[in-house]
């Protein structure tokens, strides 16, 4: 009994199969960009992301974005909805990542567009590997991340030479859904701005994890919902009284937690509406930095 042999690449008669199989496969005509839409408000697009919509022949967004910015893309362009929200995904990453390559494979340029910055808690990091593995030339446009929203809402800079010198961007949502292993004492330590990311579920483990490892309860802390919209909601408190002010009524759009002095420093806008006209929740009020 001969065994059957795996074609010799040398041998010429192997040469159009194998020549069929190795084929370098077909440059990709169309490309893709991982454009950042920023926190929600339509006019918190960067020049950049505005000149990338006008160009778009498909664009991919998530759920929460708004409508106003769609509109920017030609109306002939495709609009594909891969909304997903914590928890609920619309479509799943990997789905995602197949369809912006199949579609630039078509000879489209693919916006990719991600609430905030892209590579800030967006997975913009796996969306740009699979594109760069199927050869499809990518730009990346910055946006304007969530804590920059809410902070600008605040009116209270995330650093202050004499109360902050570092800002730490953290999320509250690890892959399983419960807050990730952080180094909780480095963190308070190095006694910065913490900005918590898709901590509202999980911020009474974040808060006492964060007091165990040392912070003062009595740090300032806000929770910040739908910044940069009209409506943007505020609820202060301190680190250790935020989880339980937040619980009701509990947030339902995007919300970011603030941690640190500088909180303190929105007592200087006061009243029951900030300049952006945000509400402050009735019962909190802003806390003086410690
Ligand atoms: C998947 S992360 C995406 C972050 C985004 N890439 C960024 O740079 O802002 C989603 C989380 O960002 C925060 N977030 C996004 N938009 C927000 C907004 N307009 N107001 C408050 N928080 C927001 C919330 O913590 C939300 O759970």
């Amino acid at each position: 009994m001969s065994a059957s042999r795996p074609p010799d690449p040398a041998s010429p008669r192997s040469g159009r199969a194998l020549g069929a199989t190795l084929r370098t496969p077909a440059p990709v005509t169309g490309s893709a960009a991982l454009v950042g839409a920023g926190p929600g408000a339509a006019d918190l697009l960067t020049m950049r992301a505005v000149r990338a919509l006008e160009r778009a022949e498909a664009v991919l967004y998530d759920a929460l974005l708004d409508p106003a910015v769609l509109d920017l893309a030609p109306p002939h362009a495709r609009r594909i909805d891969v909304g997903k929200r914590c928890g609920r995904h619309a479509m799943n990453q990997a789905a995602i990542n197949r369809l912006i390559v199949d579609l630039a494979r078509q000879g489209l340029h693919v916006v990719r567009l991600k609430g905030g910055d892209p590579f800030l808690f967006g997975r913009g990091g796996e969306e740009l590997d699979a594109l760069r593995a199927a050869g499809v030339p990518v730009e990346v446009v910055p946006g304007v991340t969530a804590a920059c929203a809410a902070a600008a809402g605040l009116q209270v800079p995330l650093t202050h030479r004499d109360m902050a010198r570092s800002i730490h961007f953290v999320t509250g949502h690890g892959r399983d859904g419960t807050v990730p292993a952080h180094d909780w004492t480095a963190l308070v330590r190095a006694g910065g701005t913490i900005a918590a990311y898709m901590a509202t579920r999980t911020l009474p483990s974040v808060a006492a994890a964060l007091v165990a490892a040392g912070l003062d309860a009595a740090t300032p802390a806000v929770a910040v919902e739908n910044a940069s919209r009209a409506e943007e909601r505020h609820v202060f408190g301190t680190i250790a009284s935020l989880p339980a002010l937040l619980a009701a009524p509990a947030p339902s759009g995007p919300t970011l937690v603030l941690i640190g002095a500088v909180i303190g420093l929105a007592g200087a806008i006061g009243g029951a509406e900030t300049a952006g006209g945000a509400e402050v929740v009735e019962g909190s009020e802003p806390a003086l930095a410690a």
